[in-house]
Formats: structure tokens, C-alpha cells, sequence
């Protein structure tokens, strides 16, 4: 039987809609929720990336700024830049999209960016508190597979989950979420990687594979578990001279083959694409939120 399709599209709608009715709440205390996104250089995936979450944020109603900067600007004017957001009343999330061009420290930019607006989760305060099984901003990625699969019915409780790649965006928090002592989680988690030996005999035994790895349909059909839930989180642009872009969209799971041993599987896109922009937008709302809060109690 083919597998079924986890719609990240129709999900993520949801979340949105739940959204509308707490933003509605933050206006009527005079708080405006914002999102300010950074983006150096023009490459066109994170330009795409970019412009979706300023959509989203339209869509619902909040404020939204992208701060586009040359891709040669200095990290000492990116760090004045964040520093100066940090402590905007009118900010409550910074997101600043990576990858990074390579003169810029990524670490010393996500440690530069205010704990309490770092919506993304990669600050090393939110990652700590992700480790430590506190609460804190989640990565928006591996937290959206999360939500995709408690809204499926999905429980990972007991399961074997198998996520290839261990990036600090997807692989590593997906694995802290997956095994955290909560509801909805509970896994038994394995991370494989590129210098993982005989990869398939491990992917084979997975009750939950979820593919973060940047390799257009790397995983085939044979290295799937009969009825396996299967997440591709892969975006690859790959050339299609017959697609209107010179492009099409593929994921790092190879669709057609694999949904039909998976017994569900998430579309690229329309699957957890949608879902990461859902849940910075949630994000985002709780961060306003909570600045409301301390506002309220000052
Ligand atoms: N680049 C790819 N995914 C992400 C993301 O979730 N957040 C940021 N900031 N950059 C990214």
C-alpha cells in the first residue's frame, strides 16, 4: 500500500490559524509581535527562505523587517547591528539566516544574539536548555517534525528513530527532542552520518528515518523498513531544463520508490518546509509573549 502523505502544507495552516487569536491578544496590550531577519549576500535558497517567513509574517499580521547586508559587510557591523536589535522594544525575535559567508564566526554571532529573542533556537543558552530537557526556543526544523507527528497520531515512544545528518539545525536537536523524558517523544535515537559505516543496515532497522542531509534522493527504497514513517527534510535544487525555473525541487529521499515501502511519508515541497516557517512563526508569538509578560509585571 502507498505510503501516506504527512501534509506539512495543511499543518502548518493550522498552526497558523491557532496563532491568529494570540496575536489578536498581544495587539489589544499595545504589543505589535516583530521579526527581524538578517540576510548577507544574495544566495537565491536563503533569499527564497527569507522571503517566505516576511510572507508569513504578513500573512498573520506581525511585524516584519529583512535586513539585507552586502555579503562583504565586517562581523563588526553585523554584531553592532544584532546588538542594537537585542535591545529594540519593538523586536521580540532575531533570526539571522544562515549559512554564513566564511570571513563571518558563526558561533560568535549566534552567542551575540539576545537568548529571549532567538527564535531560531541555535544560541548556545537555547541550545543548553534544549539539552538539558528544559524549555526554551526549538529549532524550528526538527521541532516542526515534532509537531507534524503528534498532529499524525505518530507517537515516537519506544520507536527506533534513525536521523541521517548531525548539523546543528536539524540532526543534533531532532535527536535531543526525540529522546527528551516527554510526551511525544521517547525515542531511542541513532544519528548517522557521512563517515557511518554500511549506513543501510542501520536506516533498515529504523521505525522513524528522518534524512537531513543535503543529498538529493539519497535514500533509496532498499534502505527503508517495510511501513517505516519516513521525514525528508532536504530542499535540493536540481537542474530540470523542462521546469519553467531551469530547476526542480527535490528532497534527500528518493519520493516515488521509498512511499511506496514507508507506511507515511512527507512530500517535498509541502512538507517540512512548511512546518519550519509554522514554527517560527509560534516562535516568534512566544517571544512577543513573553516580553508582554515582563512588560506587564514591571
Ligand atoms: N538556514 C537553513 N535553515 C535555517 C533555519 O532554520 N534558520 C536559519 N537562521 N538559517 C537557516
Amino acid at each position: 500500500m502507498t505510503a501516506k502523505v504527512l501534509d506539512g502544507k495543511e499543518i502548518a495552516q493550522q498552526i497558523m490559524e491557532e496563532l491568529k487569536p494570540r496575536i489578536a491578544s498581544l495587539l489589544e496590550k499595545g504589543v505589535f509581535p516583530g521579526l527581524s531577519v538578517i540576510i548577507l549576500g544574495q544566495n537565491p535558497a536563503s533569499m527564497s527562505y527569507v522571503k517566505s517567513k516576511g510572507k508569513a509574517c504578513e500573512r498573520l499580521g506581525m511585524r516584519s523587517e529583512t535586513i539585507m547586508l552586502a555579503e562583504t559587510v565586517t562581523q563588526k557591523d553585523l554584531m553592532t547591528i544584532i546588538a542594537k536589535l537585542n535591545t529594540d522594544p519593538k523586536v521580540h525575535g532575531i533570526l539571522v539566516q544562515l549559512p554564513l559567508p566564511k570571513h563571518i564566526d558563526e558561533d560568535t554571532v549566534l552567542e551575540a544574539i539576545n537568548p529571549e529573542k532567538d527564535v531560531d533556537g541555535f544560541s548556545p543558552i537555547n541550545m543548553g536548555r534544549l539539552l538539558a530537557g528544559r524549555d526554551c526556543f526549538k529549532p524550528c526544523t526538527p521541532n516542526g517534525i515534532m509537531e507534524l507527528m503528534a498532529r499524525y497520531g505518530i507517537d515516537p515512544a519506544g520507536k527506533h528513530a534513525v536521523i541521517i545528518g548531525r548539523s546543528n539545525i536539524v540532526g543534533k536537536p531532532m535527536a535531543m527532542l526525540l529522546m527528551q523524558k516527554h510526551k511525544g517523544a521517547n525515542a531511542t535515537v541513532t544519528v548517522c552520518h557521512s563517515r557511518t559505516k554500511n549506513m543501510p543496515s542501520i536506516t533498515k532497522k529504523a521505525d522513524i528515518l528522518i534524512a537531513a542531509i543535503g543529498s538529493p534522493e539519497f535514500v533509496k527504497a532498499d534502505m527503508v523498513k517495510k511501513n517505516a514513517v519516513v521525514i525528508d527534510v532536504g530542499i535540493n535544487r536540481v537542474e530540470d531544463a523542462t521546469a519553467e525555473k531551469g530547476y526542480r525541487l527535490v528532497g534527500d529521499v528518493d519520493y516515488e520508490a521509498v512511499k511506496e515501502v514507508a507506511s507515511a511519508i512527507t512530500p517535498v515541497p509541502g512538507g517540512v518546509g512548511r512546518m519550519t516557517i509554522a514554527m517560527l512563526m509560534l516562535n516568534a508569538v512566544q517571544a512577543a509573549e513573553n516580553f508582554a509578560g515582563q512588560h506587564n509585571a514591571a
